[in-house]
């Protein structure tokens, strides 16, 4: 049942596969992105958990990935410390997908207090995320 995701899960694909403006997990954060901004809107309105789920669903989809993808800012880093450096980012994106991952399960059982507590948590993970492998000229 969980395999019903609408076309526009997809669409972060380019299609004739020319446009190189958008790295791959650009693309997918992109995507995750869409449907995180709905996920923290709806998250403690148990009339919406149902389509609450499925964007959960998505993101974690995308979130793994994620964890297949390289960031960019590796460019950045020393010879000798990438290796390191992405096993680090991999980690981190794995425990993106394991909060997420309770967050269905606590839609799934209306704990909508639950719920909120760990779109707090998953937005500081964000956040963090972002700080350590995201290029910081970058908004
Ligand atoms: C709810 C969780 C998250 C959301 C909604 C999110 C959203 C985004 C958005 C909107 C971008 C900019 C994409 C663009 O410029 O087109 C981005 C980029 C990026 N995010 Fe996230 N993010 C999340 C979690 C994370 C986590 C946990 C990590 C690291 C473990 C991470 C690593 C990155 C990196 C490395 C980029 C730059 C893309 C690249 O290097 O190609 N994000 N994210």
């Amino acid at each position: 049942m969980l395999v019903l995701l609408p076309c526009s899960a997809l669409a972060a694909s380019h299609g004739d596969g020319e446009d190189h403006e958008h790295t791959p997990l650009e693309d997918e954060m992109d995507a995750m992105n869409k449907a995180w901004r709905k996920v923290r809107r709806a998250v403690a309105d148990p009339s919406k958990n149902e389509a609450t789920i499925e964007l959960v669903m998505s993101m974690i989809k995308h979130a793994e990935a994620s964890v297949e993808l390289t960031p960019m800012r590796i460019e950045e880093i020393p010879e000798g410390q990438k290796d390191k450096w992405l096993k680090g980012y991999q980690k981190a994106m794995k425990e993106n997908v394991k909060l997420l991952e309770q967050l269905a399960a606590a839609l799934k059982k209306d704990n909508n207090d639950k719920a909120s507590a760990l779109v707090a948590k998953i937005n500081d993970a964000r956040k963090q995320g972002h700080k350590k492998y995201k290029p910081q000229d970058d908004e």
